[in-house]
């Protein structure tokens, strides 16, 4: 019934398939590989995966093929491999077409990353990570988009002794990586210290800042003994990741024999972790390419995003004649006679508070005979709570012209 209502919804009369990907979000699958969030430099989704990976490398190790990474899977995948070969029910809600993006009756924008596991199993691999842009359909709010990011895990060991022993080295594994995200030194001691933790300087850990962690029960279609691990982060537990042992027949749709083989699996969303490790109060904020967000972070460093208004801001330019201080001024003791952009700086801030947000010198020549440098400085307005009116702008505008023209006469000149 399932499986009829789902053809009927998505197909026209003519035969022609219908598909419930919008423009938008097609926008987003079609990006350069090279432009995704996940492997986008300084982009803290970016910087959250590469630690995941670093752990992984770090305790398995690439060596001899140990441990193979890929992210750039293509993001259209089959629903065989999206939910076939991963045993999830005919009738599982994740299939609907209310919950998943279709491209056709058998296409499906991945939902999980899951999906490449079993592909990837066929082609011989035993332990990998897949990354990559996960698709779908639901609410919208603060912590929901439609494309998100994941990161999947697979470990299959030849003649593990038992499948315990195999859910051991899963939880010892994802215990350590818990470790790894939650304990990397923040580059900011204040912060951490507010989050209640020690900021470890040579970046390894102690026992006194482990982090306190919880599994709980859970159900994958395609694992066995699932659970998911929780961390106990700033007085709440937090939801890391899903695992479990992966299902025989899992195996088997990998080419893996399940009566000479065992493996794990885990995967987890890489938003709602690096919302809570930056600080980043909103989903929307990983897409955009407002340089107040994309400057605020490096490679490598999880550092405390300062958040910044959503109000227009208006510019001013004003330009003035300056005098520059002699070269000299400040070692032979005597105050330095000349202009310095932060006693501009601190004129506007006067007149302005906090509504100015940025002063930038955008020009500056030296006239050829009189050797006069005039300066043109953009000021920027902004408010963080409210849109600014003409009025008020220019109004503080005049009264900075004119606080220059009084206070800064000696070395500056409108
Ligand atoms: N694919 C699951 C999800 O999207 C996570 C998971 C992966 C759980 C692998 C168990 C094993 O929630």
């Amino acid at each position: 019934v399932a499986a009829a209502r789902r053809t009927s919804r998505l197909t026209m009369q003519a035969g022609a398939t219908l598909s419930n990907v919008t423009e938008n979000v097609m926008q987003r699958v079609r990006m350069p590989s090279g432009d995704k969030l996940h492997v986008r430099p300084h982009h803290p989704l970016c910087t959250l995966r590469r630690l995941i990976e670093e752990y992984f490398e770090q305790s398995i190790g690439r060596e001899s093929g140990g441990l193979q990474l890929f992210t750039d899977m293509p993001a259209v995948v089959s629903t065989t491999a999206c939910f076939d070969e991963l045993l999830v029910a005919r009738d599982h809600p994740s299939r609907r077409p209310t919950d998943t993006y279709y491209v056709d009756e058998s296409t499906v924008l991945r939902a999980h990353t899951t999906a490449h596991d079993t592909e990837l199993l066929r082609r011989g691999l035993r332990c990998f990570l897949v990354s990559g842009d996960v698709y779908r359909r639901d609410a919208i709010d603060r912590k929901h988009y439609p494309v998100f990011h994941q990161v999947d895990g697979v470990r299959v060991f030849e003649n593990a002794p038992s499948e315990d022993w195999v859910l051991d080295d899963l939880k010892r594994t994802l215990f350590g990586l818990a470790q790894h995200l939650f304990r990397y030194p923040v580059q900011d001691a204040a912060v951490a210290a507010a989050d209640g933790r020690v900021a470890a300087t040579d970046g390894t850990a102690t026992d006194d800042n482990e982090v306190p962690v919880r599994w709980v029960d859970a159900e994958f279609p395609f694992t066995r003994r699932s659970l998911e691990l929780e961390v106990l982060w700033q007085g709440e537990w937090l939801e890391v990741l899903g695992c479990g042992v992966l299902q025989p027949d899992v195996l088997r749709a990998g080419n893996v024999d399940p009566k000479r083989a065992s493996g794990w699996a885990f995967g987890l969303g890489l938003e709602r972790l690096a919302m809570v490790l930056f600080g980043i109060p909103d989903i929307r904020l990983f897409w955009s390419s407002d340089r107040r967000f994309t400057s605020q972070f490096r490679d490598g460093a999880i550092t405390r995003f300062r958040p910044f208004s959503k109000y227009p801001p208006v510019y001013k330019d004003i330009s003035m004649w300056v005098k520059d201080a002699p070269a000299d001024a400040d070692s032979n003791g005597t105050a330095a006679v000349g202009f310095h952009e932060n006693d501009l700086c601190e004129l506007v801030r006067s007149v302005a508070g906090d509504l100015v947000e940025d002063i930038t010198c955008t020009d500056s020549f030296v006239h050829p005979k009189t050797k006069r440098r005039s300066n043109c400085y953009r000021i920027t307005f902004r408010s963080t709570e409210r849109s600014l009116t003409d009025e008020e702008i220019n109004d503080m505008q005049f009264r900075i012209r004119d606080q220059i023209a009084h206070s800064m006469s000696r070395v500056a000149e409108l």
